[in-house]
């Protein structure tokens, strides 16, 4: 990475190649798309093939290289399997963003059921654990590069009737710190987008008297967009960051201000 290299612009990843986990929905697709817009050669990976395959058709026809590959995040064979198809497909890889979730059942920490608790712990903690276990090795083959890990306000507030979430955000938020600290001198940068609530897919189980009430934990007054996010993300991942590594990056609206 450049440190004197200057700010964005439309090539800004030309040359590098993108795995983004989570990529056929919400805010790992508006990364996909930001990330090929500034000339990344993107593998959209996620557990719907067909809307990975989706995105990565749209990415492709608008002049970009993009493809998709099927990884059940929370299988660390699939994960290895995954990270291998981008590296060998694209030529190495370069920038990682591990971004598949998903918010499980509500409950109190009481009565949280626990098939739900570990299929949280699953997919949000084990899944970005898996993933840097093997990005980073193929980041280093390739000469080194950036790592993005989607956390949330969960993995720094505590939110009721969550707490398998706000556990495994937590946990991403430590394991951001920790692989940081491990890669800083070797050339890997890893970062974490800590989101508010965003208008996306995941949200879509909320019944509109929840979304006000979730609209109302936002001094901004409103929710974020995907765009929102891939922004920063984008920022992490480029050159225009190359001084920043290990630390938690808020796109909230406020909701952490108070
Ligand atoms: N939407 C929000 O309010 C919000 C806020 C903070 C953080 N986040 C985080 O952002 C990330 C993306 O969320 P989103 O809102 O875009 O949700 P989304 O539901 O729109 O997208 C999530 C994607 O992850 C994929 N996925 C789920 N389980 C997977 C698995 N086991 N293996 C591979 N792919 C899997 C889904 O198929 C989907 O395409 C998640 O980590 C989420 O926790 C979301």
């Amino acid at each position: 990475m450049n440190p004197n290299s200057t700010p964005h612009d439309a090539g800004e990843f030309t040359g590098r190649n993108a795995l983004v986990t989570g990529a056929a929905s919400g805010i790992g697709l508006a990364i996909a798309r930001r990330l090929a817009a500034g000339g990344a050669a993107v593998t959209l990976a996620d557990f719907n093939q067909e809307g990975a395959a989706k995105a990565a058709a749209e990415l492709t026809a608008s002049g970009a290289t993009a493809i998709a590959v099927r990884v059940d995040v929370t299988d660390p064979a699939s994960v290895e399997e995954a990270v291998r198809t981008a590296a060998d497909r694209l030529g190495g890889l370069h920038l990682a963003v591990n971004n598949a979730g998903i918010g499980g059942v509500t409950a109190p920490t009481g009565q949280y059921p626990l098939e739900e608790w570990r299929r949280v712990i699953a997919t949000n903690l084990d899944g970005v654990f898996y993933s840097l276990r093997h990005e980073i090795p193929a980041i280093l083959a390739s000469g080194g590069g950036a790592i993005v890990n989607m956390a949330s306000t969960c993995g720094t507030h505590g939110f009721p009737n969550t707490p398998a979430y706000t556990a495994a955000k937590h946990g991403v938020v430590g394991l951001t710190k920790t692989a940081a600290l491990e890669y800083a001198a070797k050339g890997v940068r890893i970062n974490a987008v800590v989101p508010g609530f965003i208008d996306t897919p995941l949200l879509a189980a909320y019944d509109p008297a929840k979304r006000d009430l979730l609209v109302g934990l936002h001094p901004a007054g409103r929710l974020g967009t995907a765009e929102e996010v891939a922004e920063m993300a984008a920022f992490l991942l480029s050159d225009r960051a190359s001084f920043v590594h290990g630390s938690l990056h808020l796109v909230d609206g406020a909701y952490a201000a108070r």
